[in-house]
């Protein structure tokens, strides 16, 4: 880690791990993905749809309609999820040192008035492994906490290039992100953020 980077509740922030090039050469890679697979607004139990707008990479994709949270093996459309880019596996092995490959790449956008809800990320099932966040476009005010939902929260913005590891304590602890910074950042030709979870889903 490097002097600017800093660990909130066993959260690890890797401050702008991401650079120049290297961000816009990953946004490059989200397009081919989204192109492959179109993103969509998933549905949460109560049937509202969620403001941020998601597609996944990878062997298994998140999903989530009436029927509750899960993941999957197709896109709505039916077909498999693109592969992950080599580029994001790489963030992966630097920041975690595994030799494991994340089964899951979600890939979330964030118009400048979407948020997501304090949550834990429980659909995986060994917990053992990290959840691995790559920030990129619009900061994002990302609430921290702990693992009861009643448990004090603290907020720091997300960056484009910022990357976080939740691992350890941090793993079951709840996060959310509170609000976006609209033209914050030029990387997105049309704004917004967008942010890339990678996960170890199954055994
Ligand atoms: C998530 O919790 O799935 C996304 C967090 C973020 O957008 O930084
Ligand atoms: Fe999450």
């Amino acid at each position: 880690m490097s002097e600017s980077d800093l660990t909130v509740r066993g959260f690890k922030i890797f401050k702008e791990f991401l650079v120049g090039e290297a961000q816009t050469q990953l946004v490059g890679e989200v397009r081919k993905i989204v192109t492959a697979a179109p993103m969509f607004s998933p549905l949460t139990p109560y049937g509202k749809p969620m403001s941020v707008q998601m597609t996944s990479a990878g062997r298994l994709g998140w999903f989530a309609d009436r029927l509750g949270y899960r993941y999957q093996a197709t896109h709505p459309n039916g077909q498999a999820w693109p592969e992950i880019p080599d580029a994001v596996l790489q963030v992966w092995t630097e920041v975690t040192g595994l030799d494991r490959s994340p089964d899951c790449c979600l890939i979330n956008f964030y118009h400048p008035n979407a948020r997501m809800g304090l949550h834990q990320d429980k659909d995986e099932v060994d917990f053992d492994w990290p959840v691995v966040s790559i920030s990129l476009g619009d900061d994002g005010l990302f609430r921290i906490g702990g693992t009861a939902r009643k448990d004090p929260t603290e907020s720091i913005w997300l960056k484009s290039g910022d990357v976080v590891v939740m691992g350890g304590e941090a793993r079951l602890a709840y996060h959310g992100i509170d609000r976006i910074r609209g033209g914050s950042s030029t990387l997105l030709s049309n704004g917004g953020r967008l942010n890339l979870t990678l996960r170890v889903v199954a055994l």
